[in-house]
């Protein structure tokens, strides 16, 4: 990922930790309640554009490619929650800087030798050409587009509206910051809509050819918005725990296999000495379908991440969470629950804490966008099976990856009908 050759990549410096604060404050906050309402509403708003441009685009039945539509929407959505702006799907600016980004998402992800031997570089010299212009696109366009009109714009003494309010804020405060550390920041977490986009792609290629797994969704979104009577928002998430497990069984599958870390001291790991400075990486990839902790590994089942558990469990699972009464009245409301039957009911919901399943890591590096993942595809898959039925004319063309959550720019095409009930 562009992102995670920036801030994941780097020491733990006094500067590297400000950037990271930063960042968490906006993407991955403590105090989550207003963010996780901002989060939702800006998802379900791109969602309605979404819809009306595939309306719009797709022919029933047949095949369509919809993967640069699904980048588009994921990058206003990144764009309007971080920046405040969002692009219409007919701005040629726009499409290109987002097919760049895909571009360099897939090529990051290919795992080229030079990756690991830098001194390897002079025989890459085309793909890293073609990786720099990509990425001087992209700056130029977030400069034209996004930054330079905030800047003139930026009034110091006004709250943070956004991530990059606070950027802008802290190159006037802060003599360590450089405006190209806001660029590059600003660049890199725009760019994690590239990992949401590609996320999702498999999720509807899984949909596509377990059709079982489509309708099941389907079931929860009928469920929770009463046949349609609304979006689905984030705060369904409880209420839809297949839906949410479809997400995390395409991770565990696509989760990569090098978590690179370094030893900051001399140490032991399962028995085995590790001297400082020692390269340690997390095998998530051999986490994540080993035998020992998952049964029949191979096998496409997002029942494996769901459990029954008592309305008293989860009420006491949720104290402290900032969505815990919107949860709670959602839970109530989609089992049926009273006075009379609240301590029988066995409810089905997401498995917490699995200690072997670490997708976005875990201490003081874990992903900063976790949220923003889990929040943006929940929103997008379940507002599109909402609407159609995805499939496939030819599942052969469907190929997933182990061990990776690109696809290629030009991949598979889907099939969308809509539902006949709405
Ligand atoms: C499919 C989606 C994604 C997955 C599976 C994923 C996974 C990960 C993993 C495994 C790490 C390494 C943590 C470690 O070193 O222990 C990481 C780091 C990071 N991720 Fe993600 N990530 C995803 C999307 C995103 C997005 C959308 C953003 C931002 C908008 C983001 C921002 C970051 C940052 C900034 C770090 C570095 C944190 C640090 O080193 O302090 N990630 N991610």
């Amino acid at each position: 990922m562009l992102l995670h050759t920036a801030l994941a990549l780097c020491d733990w410096s006094a500067l590297q930790q400000k950037r990271r604060n930063l960042a968490r404050k906006h993407c991955s906050p403590s105090d989550a309640s207003s963010y996780y309402q901002k989060m939702s509403d800006v998802g379900v708003m791109e969602m309605h554009r979404f819809m009306d441009q595939l309306d719009e685009e797709v022919i029933p039945g047949q095949d369509f490619k919809v993967k640069p539509l699904i980048m588009q929407a994921c990058a206003n959505m990144f764009s309007e929650y971080m920046c405040s702006v969002r692009f219409e799907y007919s701005d040629e600016g726009f499409r290109q800087m987002v097919r760049n980004f895909d571009e360099i998402f897939w090529e990051i992800n290919q795992g080229y030798a030079v990756d690991f031997m830098p001194w390897l570089a002079p025989f890459y010299h085309k793909h890293m050409n073609k990786l720099s212009r990509w990425s001087v696109d992209i700056r130029d366009f977030i400069l034209e587009r996004i930054i330079n009109e905030r800047e003139q714009n930026f009034g110091e003494d006004e709250p943070e509206r956004d991530f990059t309010d606070a950027l802008l804020k802290s190159l006037r405060e802060d003599p360590a910051v450089s405006r190209d550390t806001i660029m590059y920041m600003l660049e890199d977490f725009i760019g994690g809509h590239s990992a949401i986009g590609n996320l999702v792609m498999l999720a509807l290629g899984y949909v596509a050819k377990h059709p079982e797994i489509g309708t099941k969704i389907q079931q929860e979104i009928d469920h929770v918005t009463e046949k349609g009577q609304r979006n689905v928002t984030l705060y369904d998430t409880e209420s839809m725990p297949f839906t949410v497990a479809t997400i995390f069984e395409v991770l565990r599958y696509s989760s990569s296999p090098i978590v690179p870390h370094v030893a900051t001291e001399d140490t032991c790991i399962a028995g085995y000495g590790v001297t400082k400075n020692t390269i340690v990486f997390i095998n998530n990839y051999d986490l994540n379908t080993n035998e020992k902790y998952w049964d029949e590994p191979k096998r496409f089942n997002p029942e494996r991440f769901i459990e029954s558990a008592t309305m008293a469990q989860i009420r006491s699972d949720l104290v402290g969470s900032p969505t815990a009464k919107q949860d709670l009245n959602s839970i109530i409301k989609n089992n049926n629950i009273n006075a009379s039957n609240e301590n029988q009911k066995q409810i089905l919901r997401v498995k917490k804490n699995i200690p072997h399943f670490l997708p976005f890591s875990i201490g003081k590096r874990t992903c900063i966008g976790q949220n923003l993942v889990r929040g943006f595809s929940f929103i997008i898959l379940a507002n599109i099976l909402q609407k159609y039925d995805v499939g496939t004319n030819d599942p052969t063309r469907i190929k997933m990856n182990p061990a990776c959550v690109a696809v290629p720019p030009d991949t598979y095409p889907l099939a969308f009908t809509q539902r006949t009930h709405l």
